[in-house]
């Protein structure tokens, strides 16, 4: 079995078989990582590197630790402190890098379509780790693999996305690995910030949240992305947080339990109280954990294809 493409730029480009390839693969690493010893010689004499074009916390660290777990050789580069600001470009430093044997690309940055440019002109395979407002496809990778986890096959579950879909490049990746694998979604928000024509996609748009939650099997909160917005897009953090935001006393008159999910970082007290964000709904911190063994699911099958 292998993935039907040679870089990860996004999960437009992903079959349902590579997606559910990708999931059991990670079923597999999970085990590891719950052993004493979590690390196995994989990718031993594979060299990868972290370009960081922006700031990450998360998904930073989890591809370095996936690396780390899978034994491969890694190097850490951040835009700032580079010769990047000296006026070298993407495609002169990526080169530079690369002539030093490097496999593997892990690549974040705030342009969209950067690391699908990259991919035109190198050999290397590609992660996208998060482009612009485009994709975050192993970000929707490891939401999948999270629900799946709780709720089973990702097939008839309702999931909803809520906030910022207009910036979120989470948002487009999960819309296209949860409509690829047959689960319901809606989007909601003010109207400001949900895409237009977004229906095309395969989703329904709500500007509800009290009955986008009513209907839900899993709520996915997403920030708001004021660093994109050029101009206000909602009068004010505090007037969205009481149209948008979802609190306790909202949840606890459910007639049922949901799932909460947050790629993070969290706007507290904006998109999500901390009594959401902190309660046995939460399963944040659970997104978390299981992006370290998608990743090494992810960096293991497209190391495969290189030896194809
Ligand atoms: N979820 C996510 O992409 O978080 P970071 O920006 O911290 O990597």
């Amino acid at each position: 079995m292998s993935l039907s493409v040679k870089h990860l730029l996004g999960i437009k480009d992903l079959t349902p078989e590579d997606i559910d390839l990708i999931l059991r693969t990670a079923d597999n690493f999970k085990d590891v990582l719950q052993r004493p010893i979590k690390k196995v010689p994989t990718l031993r004499d594979t060299t990868i590197v972290n370009l960081f074009y922006e700031n990450s916390t998360r998904t930073r660290i989890s591809f370095e630790l996936a690396e780390k777990r899978l034994s491969a050789d890694t190097i850490n580069f951040t835009a700032s402190g580079s010769s990047v600001s000296k006026g070298e470009t993407l495609i002169d430093t990526v080169n530079n890098i690369l002539s030093m044997k490097v496999d593997m690309v892990v690549m974040r940055h705030s342009a969209s379509g950067a690391p699908h440019f990259l991919a035109q002109h190198i050999n290397a395979s590609i992660v996208n780790a998060g482009d612009g407002i485009n994709e975050h496809p192993t970000q929707a990778l490891l939401d999948a693999f999270s629900i799946r986890e709780k709720l089973g096959d990702l097939k008839g579950k309702k999931v909803a996305l809520f906030g910022d879909i207009m910036h979120s490049r989470v948002a487009l990746s999960n819309i296209y690995l949860l409509t690829k694998m047959g689960a319901e979604v809606i989007v909601c928000g003010p109207p400001t910030l949900i895409p237009k024509h977004i229906e095309k996609l395969g989703v329904k748009v709500s500007y509800d949240v009290r009955k986008t939650l009513e209907w839900c099997d899993v709520a996915n909160v997403l920030r708001i992305q004021l660093e994109r917005q050029n101009k206000p897009l909602f009068s004010t953090l505090r007037e969205y947080s009481l149209y948008y935001g979802i609190n306790k006393a909202m949840l606890d008159s459910l007639k049922k339990e949901i799932i909460i999910m947050h790629p993070g970082p969290i706007n507290r007290g904006v998109e999500l109280n901390s009594d959401v964000a902190d309660s046995k709904n939460s399963i944040i911190l659970d997104q978390v954990q299981n992006g370290v063994a998608v990743r090494m699911a992810v960096l293991y099958l497209l190391a495969g294809k290189k030896e194809e």
